[in-house]
């Protein structure tokens, strides 16, 4: 059988095992699973990859594996659940810095090319260049090495865009007539490196999640490109599947959020208290863990809603071994889980599975909310956002449309926080002056600490 044909055979069985991964990665249930599939079609690449070229010296390669192994396993074990999306930040830039060096090294390996392989070069080059740093500034928001507050200063975008027009400028120049352009090419690679930084830093840094799942799609764009400089159909189908399930993700969380791409890319939301409000009627009522204890005690249902105060708090083992006493006084638990609730995708699956909650008790916005009137007890635990009737009902407010969890409309609603503070979107939330609600003010972990005592006792 002819060579290429069994290569490209493996390729596409390769990218098969690509596609079942992605799918497999999109329930808890499976990720580990489609991890593992990905990592194999991956595997199957590189071998075929490496066989199909003539490889001068292994020696090198073999460096790079054993170097990169260790790193990659070292740190991986290491990295703590929640500093997931700072590593995914970090991968995100290498892999954009990798496609960067790949079209740069090709043009100074032989600069006489024709014009598709220049703008090959320079596609890559650009937009490798830009996610390298764009990442870098998004990890440094996320790891807080540098503030997460948005930097805007007037100008800001009249600036970016010329900076992008000049970089588009040398890509012409430099495609066409690439063999005496170097300098051409040089520029591009600098003002590359330049936008990433200045297109990164107006966003705030709880936006970074977003923002890396952009990146990361522009990560996919940029190995593409650099798929086509070198001519290779597996990086190519890998780049596209990576650009496009990262630019689906985006989506995804902005939907959530109920906010558009545009606004999380230039709006600088979390620099200035956000948006109007309708007037809030009502009392806010405050118990002690005690009295909540002889409500949960006699519920027969409680669904717990999770939110970013539970990382805060680092409440995760408390909430389960308070779950498992309410179940083993008969009470139905289940965990409803927002798609935003936290600052990261995923976040509360990450805690609650760190802690061992099981998967079967976790249920989703739209499965709760239709039964929500037959629960006795809703327990908020530093949810905020994504439990604010104002998203249903004002339609003056900020976070107007965004899809909650109606707790509001249980029997009894319990909310765990420490102040009547708002949460990420900056606004009051009406839910706290319901008049089935009652805060139980105080740190999560010591509320659900002191309701576990009771119980046992
Ligand atoms: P938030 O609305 O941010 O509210 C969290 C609440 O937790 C705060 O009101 C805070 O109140 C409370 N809290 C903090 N520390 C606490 C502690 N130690 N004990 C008890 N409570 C504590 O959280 P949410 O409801 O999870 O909503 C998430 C928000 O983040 C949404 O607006 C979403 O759009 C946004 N966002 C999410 C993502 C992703 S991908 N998840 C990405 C970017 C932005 P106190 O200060 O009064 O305690």
């Amino acid at each position: 059988m002819n060579f290429d044909i069994l290569i490209n055979a493996s390729y596409l069985i390769a990218s098969v095992l690509f596609i079942m991964g992605l799918k497999l990665l999109s329930s808890p249930k499976t990720a580990r699973k489609g991890n593992f599939i990905s990592a194999l079609g991956m595997f199957i690449a590189v071998v075929v990859t490496l066989l199909s070229k003539e490889i001068i010296d292994y020696k090198l390669i073999l460096a790079g594996l054993v170097v990169g192994s260790f790193i990659g396993v070292y740190s991986a074990k290491k990295v703590a659940m929640t500093s997931m999306p700072e590593m995914v930040a970090l991968l995100n830039g290498f892999g954009g810095l990798s496609s960067l060096l790949v079209g740069w090294s090709v043009y100074v390996a032989d600069p006489s090319i024709s014009i598709l392989s220049a703008i090959t070069i320079f596609l890559s080059v650009l937009i490798g260049g830009v996610t390298f740093t764009g990442s870098m500034v998004a990890w440094a928001k996320l790891s807080e090495k540098i503030s997460g507050r948005p930097l805007l200063f007037s100008g800001q975008k009249f600036f970016n865009f010329t900076l992008l027009s000049a970089m588009v400028i040398l890509g012409i120049l430099f495609s066409m007539n690439p063999t005496v352009s170097y300098s051409s090419l040089i520029g591009v690679i600098a003002g590359s490196l330049l936008l990433g930084i200045l297109l990164v830093i107006p966003i705030g840094g709880a936006d970074m999640p977003v923002v890396i799942s952009l990146l990361n799609s522009y990560s996919g764009i940029a190995a593409c490109a650099a798929g086509f400089v070198i001519a290779n159909n597996i990086l190519i189908v890998s780049g596209a599947l990576v650009g496009a399930s990262g630019i689906i993700l985006t989506s995804i969380m902005c939907k959530a959020m109920n906010r558009s791409l545009t606004n999380v890319l230039f709006s600088g939301f979390g620099s200035k208290a956000s948006g109007k409000q309708q007037e809030i009627l009502g009392e806010v009522k405050s118990l002690t863990s005690q009295d909540a204890y002889h409500v949960l005690e006699a519920a027969k249902s409680v669904l717990i809603v999770p939110g970013y105060g539970l990382a805060v708090a680092q409440a995760q083992h408390i909430v389960k071994e308070f779950s498992e006493l309410l179940e083993k006084n008969g009470t139905e638990v289940k965990y409803a889980i927002h798609s935003v609730a936290g600052r990261m995708p995923g976040h509360m699956n990450v805690l609650l599975a760190e802690a061992g909650v099981s998967y079967d008790l976790l249920a989703e916005t739209d499965d709760v909310n239709p039964i929500m009137n037959t629960v006795d007890v809703c327990l908020v635990i530093g949810a905020n956002d994504v439990v604010n009737p104002a998203a249903r009902d004002d339609d003056t407010s900020a976070i107007y449309g965004m899809p909650i969890i109606e707790a509001d409309k249980a029997k009894n609603v319990f909310i765990l926080k420490r102040s009547m503070g708002s949460g990420f979107a900056g606004i009051a939330n009406p839910l706290f002056f319901k008049e089935n609600s009652s805060m139980i003010f105080g740190d999560a972990k010591k509320t659900l600490q002191e309701l576990v005592a009771e119980f046992k006792s």
